[in-house]
């Protein structure tokens, strides 16, 4: 017998009971006691197990994005772009490389509802050949601030109140009055697409910046976009009510479903491209995360599907340990200096090793699906088996050597140590055109839901005039309703 091929798995399933060491348990109903009626004995190390095993259940929920529901399937390359990048999953038109998407809310916990307005969380993770790429993305495009620095600030405004644990408006707004650039974010926020109909019925956008690189060594900027489809559908406040009320899980319960009656979700993945040599030629910059490329001048192009078509076997496996990383990438695809991506490069699998621990990449949904190998090895639940003597590098008996060399962007930097804002900060045009390319229905509902968080009595004087003052700068006629609506007066 090979112990190492007899892995935990409900495929070597016994038919009867047995403690976690295999030894056959005759009776799981009854606690081991003298006599009839107790007291129990400490020697019942199966009660014990299953006790402790019980108390243990629960890892720590995920800092942000802690309610997902995620789903398996494939992503299929339909459009050749060999000329922009040398990633191998996207070489060939037809070529299929297997994926498992976690979609989420932000800001609330593991078991709240799911028709809360909040932004929703798009991460796929590609099992390609040559590791695994994380698209770590949202369903809108941009993101409420540019520097990572001030993203725990951010997340604990969002948060509930840690006095009263309830999510308030007055601190919400108090923290974003001072960062302007969450304007463009709040469009999306705020707007009818605050609430999605469902998981299946939203975009998904990677939102930041990546760099693609080809076999010649030539960059460009990228954005990626996810458009499902079957469309995009949101529900409008009164309907978020009704459903939430009556099924507090059911975007979760909707993918479930649709997948499992073979109605399965599909996306196109397209990809909007800035050669870096034109970077400055824009009116925002190319870097900045709360801005959108304009498809009339930097046009979506095609690239490829993806399709969910298998639902997860269990949630704890395959949602709760599943870990993602945007730093996860592959040959072919590259970070760009976008500060908030750079942030993030750290955060999250310093949160995994918190979260999962140390060896969160061996568990099954992280794992590479391709041969993969290194020296990192040891440390807790490492349950890897090796049986290499050589376990350091270079060495003269273990012919492992480098991975062939790969094109990555030229890095030629130079510059002063500082901690700055960028140049081009363009903070109020993005959301301007964005309201103005509104139905006046839809630009009626933006501006209630804005009175109505403005007119949280704990919201003071000074905040609303900023906020209606900013409003002001994006669109005059906006702030002027704001302003009379919540009887104040327009004061840039
Ligand atoms: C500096 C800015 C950011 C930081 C520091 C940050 C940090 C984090 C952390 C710590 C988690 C929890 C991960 C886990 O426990 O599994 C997380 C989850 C997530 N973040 Fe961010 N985040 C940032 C910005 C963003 C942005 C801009 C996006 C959208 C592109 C985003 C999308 C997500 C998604 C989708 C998840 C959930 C992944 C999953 O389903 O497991 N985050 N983020």
């Amino acid at each position: 017998m090979d112990p190492y091929k007899q892995r935990p798995s409900s495929a070597y399933n016994t038919p009867f009971w047995t403690t976690n060491s295999g030894a056959p348990v005759w009776n799981n109903n009854s606690a081991l006691t003298i006599g009839s009626r107790g007291p129990i004995l400490l020697e019942d190390y199966h009660l014990v197990e299953k006790l402790a095993n019980f108390d243990r259940e629960r890892i720590p929920e995920r800092v942000v994005h802690a309610r997902g529901a995620s789903a398996k399937g494939f992503f299929q390359v339909t459009h050749d772009i060999t000329h922009l990048t040398c990633a191998d999953f996207l070489q060939a038109p037809g070529v299929q490389t297997p994926v498992i998407v976690r979609f989420s809310t932000v800001i609330h916990e593991r078991g709240s509802p799911e028709t809360l307005r909040d932004p929703r969380g798009f991460a796929v993770k590609f099992y390609t050949k040559e590791g695994n790429f994380d698209l770590v993305g949202n369903n809108f495009p941009v993101f409420f601030v540019r520097d990572g620095m001030k993203f725990p600030d951010m997340v604990h405004a969002l948060k509930p109140n840690p006095k009263s644990h309830i999510q308030e408006n007055w601190r919400i707004l108090d923290f974003f009055s001072h960062h302007p650039e969450s304007l463009h974010m709040f469009t999306f926020l705020f707007d009818d697409l605050g609430i999605p109909q469902d998981y299946r019925h939203m975009d998904g956008s990677g939102v930041n910046t990546y760099t693609l690189i080809n076999k010649e060594g030539k960059t460009h900027y990228v954005k990626f976009h996810w458009r499902p489809t079957c469309g995009v559908k949101s529900l409008l406040d009164e309907e978020a009510i009704r459903v939430g009320g009556s099924n507090h899980s059911h975007a979760t319960q909707d993918l479930y479903d649709s997948i499992a009656a073979g109605n399965y979700p599909e996306w196109k993945l397209f990809i909007q491209t800035i050669d870096p040599d034109h970077e400055d030629k824009y009116d925002f910059d190319p870097l900045d995360v709360t801005k959108t490329w304009p498809e009339d001048i930097l046009p979506l192009q095609p690239v490829g599907r993806m399709v969910l078509n298998k639902n997860i076997d269990n949630f704890f496996a395959e949602n709760e340990q599943l870990a993602f990383c945007p730093a996860i990438i592959v040959p072919g695809i590259y970070y760009s200096d976008d500060k908030l991506l750079q942030t993030r490069i750290f955060s999250y699998a310093d949160t995994q090793r918190h979260r999962l621990g140390p060896n969160y990449l061996q568990l099954p949904a992280n794992a590479p699906k391709c041969a993969h190998h290194n020296n990192h090895h040891e440390g807790f639940m490492n349950f890897m088996h090796r049986d290499e003597e050589v376990n350091y590098f270079p060495s003269r008996i273990d012919p492992a050597h480098h991975a062939e060399r790969y094109p990555q962007p030229p890095a030629l930097y130079t510059g002063k140590r500082e901690r700055c804002v960028i140049v081009k900060e363009n903070n109020f045009k993005q959301p301007g055109e964005r309201y103005r390319s509104w139905t006046s229905d839809r630009q009626e509902r933006f501006i209630r839901r804005w009175v109505d968080a403005l007119s949280d009595p704990r919201v003071t004087h000074e905040i609303r005039n900023i906020w209606i003052s900013y409003w002001s700068q994006a669109d005059k006629s906006l702030g002027q309703n704001l302003a009379s609506l919540l009887n104040m007066k327009v004061d840039i």
